[in-house]
C-alpha cells in the first residue's frame, strides 16, 4: 500500500482528538512502584510535551517510603529518561514540568496522612489554580483498594458526584478482584463510596491505537461489516503471545496466572470489540452496553471433564530458548514455588450464543515465553466452494483478515490470486496496511490516552462494572476446576514454542492455529 501524507480521518473529531483535559491534581497511590516509573510518569511527560496536559496541573506521588519532593523528582526524571517513547528527553521541558511534581509520605491506612494530603492539595489549588479537581490513581496491590477508597471518602477527598464546581475521579488498575465473588465484593465497596461515573477501571489494551481502531474499522467501512457474521466467518482466533517470562513478578504471578492477568481482561476486551453490535452512538455507555452484551452471551464452558479438556488447555513454560539464548522455566523463577501449578499459557474455545455468532468458534490463546511477541485478531472466512479453482488438488485457502494489534501494527487480508504465466497455479497473496509506514508518527502510549480521557471525564475506554463481572462469570468456573484438578491437567511447553501440543486439540475439523 502506498504511503500517503497524513490524512485526517473524519471520525477523529468524534473519536479521538476533542479531549480537553481539565485543570486537576493527579494523586498516584503506590507512586514508588514499577508502574509509575515505566508507564505513568513517561505518559504524563509526553502529554505535557504534546500540550495535552492542562497548564493548571500537579502530580502528587503518595507512598510509604520516606523521601523529599526533590528525591522523587530525580527518580522520576531517571524513569522518564529510560522509558519515555520519545527520546532523547527534553531536559528543559522536564525541569519546568518537575516543579509540578510532589511527594507525600504516608501509610495507606493512616488517617492523618489523608488529612495532610487534603491540606497539601488545597494549598496546591491556591497556588496552581487546579480548582479542587482530583484524579486518584490506585497503583497499589489490589488488597489496598478498599482501605484507600474508604479513607479518601472519610477525609472528604471524594466529592458528591453532583457537585458542579469541582470533581473527583478514581482510576483503578486491574486486577479488579481475583474471581467472581471478590469482584462483586470490591464493586460493592466501590459503589458504597463512589458513583459509577467517578470510577475509571483501566485496561490499558483499550488505550492502544490499534484496539481503538477496531471500532472505526468495523463501523466506518461498509464492506467488512456486511460479512461480519456466521454466514461468512468460519472462526476467529485471538492471540496474545509474549516472548518475555514473568520477570521479577513471581509473587504477583503465583496469585494471578495467565487467566487472571490477560484473559479475563485484555482478551475479553478484544473479543467484545470484535463481536459487538454497532452501538447507537459513540457515547461511552452506548459502546459499553454493546460490549457487555457480548460477554453476557458467551456460552458457559461445559464442565463435563471430557468436554472441558477439549475446550480449555492450560500450560506452564519449562526451560527453553528465546532468541537462541537459554532461559529458565517458570518453576525456577524467583518467588515461584518449585512445584507451582500456575498457568503461563491458556488456550480455549468459546462460543457467543447470539444471532450473529451462533456456531462460530472463537479461539483464544495467551502465553508467556512464546516463540515471538504478537497480539492479533485473525478472522478466518469460510472457504470458497472448490468448484472452479483448486490449488494442487487442495481447496483454495480461506480468506483471512488479520488485525495486528502489536508489534508491526496493521491490517492484512489474504486472498487467492493467479500466478502470472500460462498454466500457472493459484497462490494466496496478502494485501497489507501498516500503521507505521502509512501514518508515519509513533502513536501515543495507551496510558497517555487513558489518563487524558480520565482528566476529560470520558470513560469510553474504561471497563464498566457489569462487563468486568460478566467476564469473571465466564472464567471463574474454569479457575475453580483448575484448583480442583491440582495441576493434573497442567501441560508443560518449552520456552520459545507456541505452547503445549494439547492446545492444537481444541481446534475442531480442519482448523489450525495460525502460524505467526
Ligand atoms: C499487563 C500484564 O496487563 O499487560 C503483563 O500484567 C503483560 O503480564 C502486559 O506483559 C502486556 O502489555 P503490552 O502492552 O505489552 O501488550
Amino acid at each position: 500500500m502506498s504511503t500517503l501524507p497524513h490524512v485526517k480521518n473524519p471520525l477523529q473529531d468524534q473519536l479521538s482528538f476533542t479531549r480537553q483535559a481539565e485543570p486537576c491534581i493527579l494523586v498516584i497511590f503506590g507512586a514508588t512502584g514499577d508502574l509509575t516509573s515505566r508507564k505513568l510518569m513517561p505518559a504524563l511527560y509526553n502529554l505535557m510535551l504534546e500540550g495535552l496536559l492542562p497548564s493548571q496541573f500537579a502530580c502528587v506521588g503518595f507512598a510509604r517510603r520516606d523521601k523529599s519532593d526533590d528525591d522523587f523528582r530525580q527518580e522520576m526524571h531517571d524513569a522518564v529518561k529510560e522509558f519515555s517513547r520519545t527520546q532523547p528527553i527534553d531536559e528543559q521541558a522536564w525541569k519546568n514540568f518537575a516543579q509540578q511534581i510532589y511527594y507525600h509520605r504516608s501509610e495507606f491506612g493512616d488517617g492523618q496522612g489523608y488529612d495532610s494530603l487534603n491540606k497539601k492539595l488545597q494549598d496546591l489549588d491556591a497556588k496552581l489554580g487546579t480548582k479542587g479537581n482530583r484524579v486518584f490513581y490506585f497503583s497499589t496491590p489490589p488488597s489496598y483498594f478498599p482501605e484507600i477508597i474508604k479513607n479518601l471518602s472519610d477525609h472528604k477527598l471524594i466529592y458528591d458526584p453532583d457537585e458542579k464546581q469541582r470533581w473527583s475521579r478514581v482510576i483503578i488498575e486491574k486486577p479488579f478482584g481475583h474471581d467472581l465473588n471478590s469482584s462483586i465484593e470490591l464493586q460493592k465497596i466501590v459503589s458504597q463510596y463512589l458513583s459509577e461515573n467517578q470510577v475509571f477501571r483501566i485496561d490499558h489494551y483499550l488505550g492502544k491505537e490499534t484496539v481503538q481502531n477496531l471500532l472505526v474499522f468495523r463501523f466506518a467501512n461498509s464492506i467488512f461489516e456486511s460479512l461480519w457474521n456466521n454466514n461468512h466467518i468460519d472462526n476467529v482466533q485471538i492471540t496474545v503471545a509474549e516472548e518475555i517470562g514473568i520477570g521479577t513478578r513471581g509473587k504477583f504471578w503465583e496469585e494471578a496466572g495467565m487467566m487472571r492477568d490477560i484473559v479475563q481482561n485484555h482478551m475479553m476486551q478484544l473479543l467484545s470489540l470484535v463481536a459487538m453490535e454497532p452501538p447507537v452512538s459513540l457515547q461511552a455507555d452506548a459502546i459499553r452496553n454493546e460490549k457487555t452484551k457480548v460477554v453476557e452471551s458467551i456460552r458457559p464452558i461445559d464442565m463435563n471433564p471430557d468436554s472441558f479438556h477439549k475446550h480449555v488447555v492450560r500450560g506452564q513454560y519449562a526451560e527453553g530458548l528465546i532468541d537462541g539464548k537459554p532461559v529458565i522455566g517458570y518453576r525456577q523463577e524467583d518467588n515461584v514455588a518449585r512445584d507451582s501449578v500456575v498457568e503461563t499459557f491458556v488456550a480455549m474455545q468459546l462460543f457467543i450464543d447470539n444471532w450473529r455468532w451462533a456456531g462460530v468458534p472463537f479461539y483464544l490463546r495467551a502465553g508467556k515465553r512464546c516463540a515471538k511477541r504478537a497480539t492479533e485478531i485473525a478472522i478466518e472466512f469460510k472457504e470458497a466452494p472448490g468448484v472452479l479453482f483448486q490449488r494442487a488438488n487442495k481447496k483454495n485457502d480461506p480468506n483471512v483478515l488479520v488485525i495486528r494489534i502489536q508489534p508491526d501494527e496493521g491490517i492484512s487480508l489474504k486472498f487467492n490470486s493467479k500466478v502470472p504465466g500460462i498454466n500457472a497455479p493459484i497462490q494466496p497473496v496478502k494485501m497489507d496496511f501498516r500503521y507505521g509506514s502509512y501514518f508515519g508518527s509513533s502513536p501515543p502510549e495507551a496510558y497517555e490516552r487513558l489518563i487524558c480521557d480520565c482528566m476529560a471525564g470520558d470513560s469510553t475506554l474504561f471497563a464498566r462494572d457489569d462487563k468486568v463481572i460478566a467476564s469473571w462469570r465466564i472464567v471463574t468456573p474454569i479457575l475453580e476446576r483448575w484448583q480442583e484438578e491440582k495441576g493434573s491437567d497442567l501441560r508443560f511447553y518449552q520456552a520459545g514454542s507456541w505452547g503445549p501440543e494439547e492446545a492444537n486439540g481444541i481446534l475442531t475439523g480442519k482448523r489450525r492455529w495460525r502460524l505467526i
